[in-house]
This record gives C-alpha cells, structure tokens and sequence, in this order.
C-alpha cells in the first residue's frame, strides 16, 4: 500500500534563493538579535495571499504542490527576504522646504529656521491650503516610491493640520488613499505636533483641545491606529505629551513618541513608563532612557527604538543616536525613513540600512532586522509581516543581490528586483544598466 501524502498546496512558489532571509521572530533574548534566519537555497510558498511553506530548495519537491493556474519564480541565486516595513513616516504634506534647507546649509539650526516662522508651520500652512484632491495625489506618489523600494507596510502621521478638521482631513486622505493602493497604511494621529500659531498664547488649551475634541473624533470614525506627539523643546513638555498619549490610550490608539531628538527631555522614560509601542530618534537619549527600553521578559510592553538617521545625516548637526549602546543593552531597534519635508525628504529605507551600518556602527545582519521585523514590532504588525513565516500575509521581496551583505553595501541604491504584496505580483524592476 502507497504511503499517503499529504502535500501542502500552493499559487505562488519562490524559489532558488541564493540566501532566503526568513528574519523570523526570535522573542526577546538579545543575543539572536542579529539571527537572520537565513537558509541556503530557500524557497517559499504562498496561498491566497499568505505563506504556507518556507524552507531548503530541496524539501520543495517532496512537500509543496503548485495548484493549477500558479506561479513559480525563480529567483535565480537573488536574495528572497520579507518586503520592508516603514515605521515612521510624515506622507501627506504639501509644498518642499528647499529654501529651508539651503538657509540650514549656510549655517541656520533647524529650530532657528522654525522660532523664524518657517519649519513645520511653513508646511502646516501649504497643507492647509492644499485641496485633499492634491494631498491624495502627493500622497498616492510617495506610497509608489515606499512600494518601489520594497515596503509594503508604511505607518503615516497626521501632524501638518493641526487644527480638528484639518488633522481629520489628513487621516481621511490616508483611509482614501489605503483603500486603492497596495501598500498597507497605518495611520496615527499626531495633533501635537507643534502648537498651532492659533494657540500660541496658550499651548495648554491646545492639548486640552487634541485630548478632548480630535483624539476622541479619530478614533470614534476608526481614522487612526497610534497617537503620536513630539516632545522638544519649541514643541510639547514630557508632561503634555505624557496627556496626550496617555488620552489616546484611553480611546484606544498606540503609543508613539518622538523623543530626545534635539536634546534631552526625558520623553523616552515617559514613553516606556506608559508602555509606547515605540520611541522614535533618540540621538540625545540618557543612560535612563536606554535602560528603559532594553527589553525584560513578560509584563508590560518595552518601546521598540527607532532610529531615524536620514534625519541626522539631512540636519547636519551631527549626534547621531546611540545605536550599539541600545543593541548591547538588550533593546529592539529599528530604522526607518522618517519621511518628511524638514529633516528628511527621502523614501529611501535602504539608505537608511547603509546608514545604520556606516554611522551607527549595526552590523548588515542588524540593519536588515531593523528594517524589517524590528520595525514590524514598532507598529505591533509582527505577528502579520516583517518576516517569512507560516502564516503570515505573502509579502515576498527578491533583491537583485545574491549575499545579504551586499544589501547595506551598495548605498544609495535600489536593490528591488520583485516585489510580491500579498502573494501578487506588484513590482517589477528591469535593472539592466544600473551600476
Ligand atoms: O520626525 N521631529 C518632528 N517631526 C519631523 C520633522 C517634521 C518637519 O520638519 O516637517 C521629524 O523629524
Ligand atoms: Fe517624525
């Protein structure tokens, strides 16, 4: 008698990986926190949208069937891995702060060009005069680029309204744009940006008013997913963004902090104290904050740290975060863009991953994590994306590369080859004449 078979059955194989980067989850022991998960000659399969098989080239055969109507693809020695997560981005905006930059360039600091009038309130007001037709339009366009350099996940904030009916605004091109575009987005509101000149007089009443009209109204109509705020000076006080988060919570949005970014205000130990899915920049962070956010097994949730070090490398003020004193002290860290018209006008997160290996001293096994699972856990999606595992949703990336190391090597490129959202087919780059 035939020995029976029970065959897994699949619509997408990916196979002949030169190196398969699972980049699977590893829990909280520090010490795999460089674990890549990587296999040889991998190959991975997918149905209806969600991995159903991962594992050695030669075990395919013997274990997966490909139902009629599949696909297989042949990734011919490339590097296969999880599609990129972008944790922190700033997407809809309207108008460039070129000029800006070029006063910064002879010699301006970041907070002096915003004491001035320009900065983020510059931006506020192009986006308050811009229709939501042309927010969608810009919004739609930096999505492509996110898609084109491989993520499939973007977590965008509101921030350029703040007023209630223009932050609502923002998140409603986010749901529009959402719905049409392969990329999954992760909206937040983040009201507390900077205090509105409306408000100027008052900054209390302002966040009174984000923690008892806009909070509220995001969340009643299901705009928002995670509340951030900007603790700085010239923004928010630890105690003011500690209300705001804290009445996010309360209607039942995430906790997320831009914190220590231009000097030191103590918002990291506030942000983990509240149990913050992430910390976000963390240049100026103290021995106190970093402490707080290495991770403990069990009990309340320790922010993941992510590094933002475009926006270091666009102010110019050098200080970059301290990435190997977060890793060695046990905290998850990851990267990301920080997409935005002031500090960092790029998509670019493979750069980032270049940067974290040139500035922040992380490893291409580190920058890899820090851009895909790591930044999954900063959006609390890890158990959705950010890896090639069983059951997860089919966000298959093949980079035209063929050992992982050479990824964070080639900077300022894009390594993309194919990109798969959900098991489709969504990128296809013809790389011929790239360098
Ligand atoms: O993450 N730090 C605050 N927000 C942005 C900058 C936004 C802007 O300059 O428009 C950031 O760097
Ligand atoms: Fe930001």
């Amino acid at each position: 008698m035939s020995e029976a078979r029970t065959w897994i059955e699949a619509d997408l194989i990916v196979s002949g990986a030169g190196e398969l980067l699972t980049c699977a989850r590893i829990g909280t022991d520090p010490g795999a926190r460089s674990a890549l998960g990587m296999i040889p000659g991998g190959a991975v399969a997918a149905r209806e949208g969600r991995i159903v098989w991962v594992g050695p080239g030669d075990d395919l055969r013997e274990e997966v069937r490909l139902l009629r109507g599949g696909q297989t693809v042949d990734a011919d020695g490339r590097v296969v891995m999880p599609c990129l997560v972008e944790c922190h981005a700033h997407v809809a905006y309207a108008g460039d702060r070129s000029d800006e930059f070029q006063l910064r360039v002879a010699g301006a600091s970041y907070q002096e060009v915003a004491a001035a009038g320009g900065g983020i309130m510059s931006t506020v007001h192009a986006t308050r005069s811009a229709s939501s037709e042309i927010l969608r339009a810009l919004s739609r366009k930096r999505l492509d680029h996110f898609l084109h350099f491989g993520v499939t996940t973007v977590e965008t904030k509101s921030g350029y309204g703040l007023l209630p009916d223009q932050e609502l605004r923002i998140l409603e091109v986010y749901r529009d744009v959402a719905a049409e575009h392969p990329v999954d987005v992760l909206p937040t509101l983040l009201a507390a940006h900077v205090v509105p000149l409306e408000y100027l007089d008052d900054p209390d009443d302002y966040v009174k008013m984000v923690v008892k009209k806009m909070i509220p109204a995001a969340a009643k109509h299901k705009l928002a997913r995670f509340c951030d705020a900007f603790c700085e000076q010239g923004a928010f006080t630890v105690d003011q963004c500690r209300r705001v988060l804290e009445a996010g919570a309360d209607h039942g949005l995430l906790p997320k902090l831009h914190a220590d970014q231009l000097s030191y205000t103590g918002g990291t130990e506030m942000a983990a104290a509240l149990g913050a899915v992430s910390v976000d920049h963390l240049d100026h962070v103290s021995e106190a904050g970093i402490s707080a956010l290495a991770a403990r097994d069990g009990g309340k949730r320790v922010p993941v740290a992510v590094l933002l070090p475009g926006a270091t490398f666009f102010l110019g003020e050098g200080g970059y975060a301290p990435a190997r004193h977060l890793l060695e002290s046990g905290a998850r860290v990851a990267l990301s863009t920080d997409l935005n018209p002031g500090s960092s006008p790029t998509a670019n997160l493979w750069l980032m991953a270049s940067m974290g290996c040139s500035q922040l001293h992380m490893s291409a096994e580190e920058v890899i994590r820090a851009i895909t699972i790591e930044a999954a856990a900063a959006l609390a999606v890890d158990d959705e994306v950010g890896s090639l595992e069983v059951g997860k949703k089919a966000d298959i990336l093949i980079v035209d590369e063929t050992r992982h190391a050479e990824i964070p090597y080639r900077y300022g490129m894009n390594p993309v080859w194919r990109v798969f959202k959900e098991g489709k087919l969504v990128v296809e780059r013809d790389l011929l004449g790239e360098v």
